[in-house]
């Protein structure tokens, strides 16, 4: 469960590198993230982030330039990235969580991003629309790793997703979602809500990373099995 108690004791931190680059091409990011070996599902990098971090390395010629909001960042590996190699992006995770948006920056300094001038930081809850949320401006891709863990609030993201799709875009084509879903039950669904809240959901191939990632995808994906979704909103 998350905590995110302020206690006096300075929990250990582990600093993961990430290192990014083509198959027979020279261009290197390396992406140092810290992370806290205490509870919180926020202060380490799921399986996921490496994914959706490697489909937007492959593709970056397709996001440099776009504003896209991530939510539920965590230690915001694809954000991160997408901010280094020239995406202009907002982080967010929950604005109950200051520890969790507290270390957001800390992993954005890890990487010489400076939020508010390289790189912008927000607290946004799922679910709840806030000003933050209406203040949030023109984006172009809303992104997300593994935060769809919980059925619970399966419906909290849609509802501030379908709200999302809706703000204007930087240019003509419309928002779109893009998110990585570990899957952990078959069981789980989201039909139901994508009609109640007049979204399509269809599967993006990762054969561009199976191609182009250096690192063997088995290895990537560590046994999970890990979806790459595109929501848009219906028109
Ligand atoms: C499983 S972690 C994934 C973190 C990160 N995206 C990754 O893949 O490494 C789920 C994330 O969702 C955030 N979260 C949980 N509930 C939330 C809510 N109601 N609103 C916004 N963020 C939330 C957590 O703080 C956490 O960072």
């Amino acid at each position: 469960m998350s905590s995110n108690a302020l206690t006096d004791e300075q929990p250990v931190e582990v600093i993961k590198k990430f290192k990014f680059s083509t198959k027979g091409e020279k261009e290197e990011i390396e992406i140092a993230i810290p992370e806290l070996m205490q509870p919180g599902y926020s202060f380490y990098s799921w399986t996921s982030s490496s994914v959706l971090a490697w489909f937007l390395w492959v593709q970056r010629e397709k996001f440099i330039g776009k504003r896209i909001l991530e939510i539920g960042c965590g230690t915001a590996l694809p954000g991160i990235l997408a901010a280094k190699f020239g995406a202009k992006v907002i982080l967010s995770d929950s604005c109950t969580l200051p520890n969790t948006l507290k270390h957001v920056n800390r992993c954005c300094k890890k990487n010489n991003l400076e939020p508010g001038r390289d790189i912008d930081v927000i607290g946004l809850t799922w679910g709840i629309l806030l000003k933050s949320v209406f203040d949030i401006g023109p984006i172009d891709y809303i992104i997300a790793s593994d935060c769809f863990y919980d059925p619970s609030v399966f419906e909290d993201i849609l509802v501030t997703v379908s709200f999302l799709l809706n703000t204007p875009t930087c240019d003509t084509s419309p928002v779109k979602f893009l998110f990585t879903f570990q899957n952990r039950s078959e069981d789980w669904c989201i039909d139901h809500l994508l009609q109640k809240w007049h979204l399509k959901c269809s599967k993006v191939s990762l054969a561009c990373v199976r191609k182009l990632c250096p690192i063997d995808f088995n290895t990537l994906i560590k046994g999970h099995t890990i979806h790459l979704l595109e929501i848009t909103k219906l028109p």
